[in-house]
């Protein structure tokens, strides 16, 4: 693997490299070139007053060109070579006079060109000017002058090493600085990735600790409350798998004695078969009824939804009074209707008729022999709400939140008792919140629930009336 912590480093001593070369080559090749242009300067203004000086000789002779040196009081030079205009070297204070000059240089001169040549090699700068001396316009001769230079190159040489030694004690400081940095990073990346490893795993409820302030720290947060999340959802999971077994094991279990009774039981009497049969189906009835409304949940809980239509409310609420009037009657009890015309919502039929069938199913089943419902399907505008209003045992406070989570029940026996498996409501939360509408309890007067959904009005263009 390609670790951040190679990639980071060698990046870092990618760009020193770059910066330490610069460094090192720049200042130095600035500093050469300055006394090249210094070394010209005065080499050239040099010769030209030695040469302006020889062309006042009538002839170019050793003597002569002695003469005028001396009167100059030249020195500092290397080398001081006088060469006639056919290149016969008539002066040169480091060699031989009468042999013909070999240096290009002196030809280009005789030729009327001046030529300045400079180098730094080794330990000093060499410098050479090379000028022709003439006479009236005539070239009667060339001058040449060289020079050696050891002080200001040993300067260069010197500022060279010392540049050499700062480069590499930074480079060291460098190094160590960006891998105390780049290890602190990777460690805690480490830390967040062992972490995910963990979680991953399967233990959800590992939490993790990241030190600092930084991006770092805060991707800790995030995936700390992530772990969360999941913890929750997967308790939520292992509840409702839990629930939803002993839900379906229970009327199993009674279905099971019962036909057992009736096994075991030869002489058993018609009156009483029948009765135990009939119990064999109301728990078949129930098993059917709790598989039909987990189906539903499961179906609600899928992304993948119908698309909504508009629903006009009160012909729903028509069908479901329809079902739920003969529970009603059974007991009892009246239900009273006052819907509007043109309550029209975004929704499904099948959702709508859920949402009010189980809210007037429950106003039924948790109300007292003659009491009665009130089924509320009204226009506010913007919104249209749907109000299910009981006289019955209404629900304590502390329960009105929890009556939409599954499986839950107020009075375990007594829901039992009327079929109840606490499906029903969770089915209308989920319905309702699907749609975009909301759902609250409270309590009616002088007794029992008002359940009171509220969503928004289809717009026209939606309905297209
Ligand atoms: N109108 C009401 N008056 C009093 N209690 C109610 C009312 N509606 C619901 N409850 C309480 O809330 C609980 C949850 O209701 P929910 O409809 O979810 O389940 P259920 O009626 O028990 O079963 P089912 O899944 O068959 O509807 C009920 O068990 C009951 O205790
Ligand atoms: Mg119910």
């Amino acid at each position: 693997m390609n670790s951040i912590r190679t990639q980071v480093l060698g990046f870092i001593a990618v760009i020193l490299l770059i910066l330490l070369v610069v460094l090192n080559v720049y200042p130095l090749v600035s500093a050469r070139d300055l006394v090249f242009t210094e070394k010209e300067n005065a080499m050239s203004a040099q010769a030209s007053v030695i040469s302006s000086s020889l062309s006042g000789l009538d002839r170019l002779t050793s003597g002569g060109v002695r003469e005028v040196l001396s009167f100059l009081e030249v020195s500092g030079y290397d080398r001081i070579v006088v060469a006639s205009e056919e290149g016969r070297v008539i002066y040169d204070d480091g060699g031989a006079a009468g042999v013909m000059a070999k240096d290009p240089d002196i030809m280009t001169a005789l030729g009327g060109k001046t030529v300045f040549r400079s180098s730094f090699k080794g330990d000093a700068f060499r410098s050479a000017c090379v000028m022709p001396i003439s006479r009236q316009g005539v070239i009667t001769g060339a001058l040449y002058i060289s020079e050696e230079d050891t002080e200001r190159a040993g300067i260069i040489l010197n500022v060279q090493s010392r540049i050499r030694v700062i480069s590499g004690i930074v480079a060291i400081l460098a190094i160590a600085v960006a891998l105390f940095f780049v290890l602190n990073l990777t460690d805690r990346i480490k830390i967040l990735v062992d972490s995910m490893r963990t979680v991953a795993g399967g233990d959800y409820a590992h939490r993790l600790k990241m030190r600092g302030k930084d991006e770092i720290a805060e991707l800790g947060d995030e995936f700390n409350k992530l772990t969360e999340r999941l913890d929750e959802t997967e308790k939520q999971r292992r509840r409702f798998v839990s629930d939803a077994s002993h839900e379906l094991k229970t009327p199993l279990a009674s279905i099971r004695l019962l036909s057992d009774s009736v096994l075991q039981n030869e002489n058993i009497e018609p009156a009483v078969m029948r009765e135990f049969v009939s119990d064999i189906g109301h728990e078949a009835e129930r098993l059917q009824r709790t598989t039909e409304e987990l189906l539903d949940l499961s179906r609600l809980d899928d992304d993948i939804q119908v698309m909504p239509e508009p629903v006009d409310v009160k012909q729903v609420a028509l069908d479901a009074y329809a079902l739920a009037k003969p529970l009603a009657d059974d007991k009892d009890i009246r239900i009273k209707l006052d819907l509007q015309d043109g309550c029209v919502v975004m929704a499904t039929a099948n959702d709508m008729y859920h949402i009010i069938f189980n809210l007037l199913e429950n106003a039924v089943k948790y109300n007292n022999p003659g009491g009665s419902v009130d089924l509320i399907i009204e226009n506010k505008g913007d919104t249209v709400e749907i109000t299910v209003a009981d006289t019955g045992i209404g629900i304590p406070e502390e329960d009105r939140l929890n009556v939409f989570t599954r499986f839950y029940r107020v009075d375990k026996a007594r829901s039992r008792a009327s079929g109840g498996t606490g499906l029903g409501l969770s089915i209308v939360h989920d319905a309702v919140h699907v749609h975009g509408g909301t759902i609250t309890i409270g309590a009616n007067k002088p007794q029992g629930s008002i359940f009171i959904v509220s969503f928004p009005a289809a717009r026209q263009e939606d309905t297209g009336i």
